[in-house]
């Protein structure tokens, strides 16, 4: 029997963070073996908020590359493919256009949430407000069963299963109606406290930190500022510190109760911090470390994830226009 597909996907934006690697890519990394996956690097996505900085987006696509190989991804199991390189997702998104309201796409959460956040105003572009119908394209065209994402992302996984819907309606049977999977840790909050962990927020971990700047970016988390002392009693529901524990030393029950009976001081609890940090992280980083060394390698992978997610998205495209009838077979034969 065939196997299930995976498709998931993340923005070229940025190298990637903690807060990815709880959403998304650790459960990718899992489910790798049990899946034929698909992972995208998403560069027409990014371009729509970043159309005028595309030198921004070109560099973060190998960074975002070498975030997926450093966390575990297998180019035996998984193909890491480049968006723009599927001429598939750019004609479905268009197919799709015709399958959603304005209105519908509007009511999108978590894109008004962004937009909200970029301070668009009233230069909202076109692109931007409409990419979770390119998102479905992205699915669609690998015909994917799961999709393992942060939490963020369930709008959009929603959309496309409407549009898959649909499109099987109108056109006939052809998309699975994909299925979202959020990792242990739905979304990871930033340093700051902020609810989002983000590169333009300035409040992030990134894989590839290296221990240095891991530790000094542990070091100025934000605690609790009515703890002076370090016998002081402290509040750890909303110390940063203690969260973060709380998803990186699932072996240290106490934290909570000594730091609430003033026997826990900070200095020593963020130490601790940052060896389970270390214990999670230290692997992935001295793997990309390696990876960094050798692009000629990195580029092999990106060429045949290309190759094969071409074939594969092509065929899906091929039914998607028979069974929309706009193949004229006859004709161009
Ligand atoms: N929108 C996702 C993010 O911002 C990235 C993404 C693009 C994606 N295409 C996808 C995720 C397809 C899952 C499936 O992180």
């Amino acid at each position: 029997m065939e196997r299930k597909r995976i498709l998931t996907g993340d923005r070229p934006t940025g190298p990637l963070h903690i807060g990815h690697y709880c959403g998304s890519l650790r459960e990718r990394v899992k489910l790798q073996h049990q899946y034929h996956t698909f992972i995208l690097i998403a560069d027409v996505q990014a371009l729509t908020d970043n159309f005028s900085n595309p030198q921004r987006v070109r560099d973060n696509v190998l960074e975002v590359a070498l975030d997926n190989l450093a966390a575990g991804i297998d180019p035996a199991c998984a193909s890491i493919v480049i968006q723009s390189q599927m001429p598939a997702i750019a004609e479905l998104t268009i197919f799709f256009m015709n399958l959603v309201t304005v209105a519908r796409v509007g009511r999108n959460p978590t894109v008004k949430e962004e937009i909200k956040q970029k301070g668009f105003g009233d230069s909202l572009p076109f692109g931007f407000f409409g990419y979770p119908v390119s998102q479905a394209a992205d699915i669609l065209a690998f015909n994917a069963h799961l999709v393992p994402v942060g939490e963020d992302q369930l709008p959009m996984i929603e959309l496309t299963r409407e549009i898959a819907r649909d499109f099987n309606r109108i056109y006939g049977d052809l998309f699975v109606e994909p299925e979202a999977k959020v990792g242990t840790v739905g979304r990871v909050k930033g340093l700051d406290g902020n609810a989002k962990m983000s590169k333009s927020l300035n409040n992030a971990i990134y894989l590839k930190d290296g221990p240095e700047e891991l530790a000094q970016k542990v070091m100025s988390a934000y605690t609790d500022p009515t703890k002076a002392r370090k016998n002081d009693p402290g509040h750890p529901d909303g110390c940063m510190v203690f969260y973060y524990h709380g998803i990186f030393s699932p072996n240290c029950p106490d934290i909570r109760q000594e730091c609430l009976e003033g026997r826990r001081g900070c200095v020593q609890c963020k130490r601790q911090l940052i060896d389970s940090l270390e214990a999670e992280l230290g692997p992935v980083r001295k793997k990309r470390r390696s990876l960094e060394a050798d692009p000629g390698y990195v580029h092999q992978v990106l060429r045949q994830g290309i190759q094969a997610g071409r074939e594969f998205s092509d065929a899906i495209l091929a039914r998607a226009k028979q069974a929309m009838r706009i193949d004229y077979r006859e004709i161009t034969k």
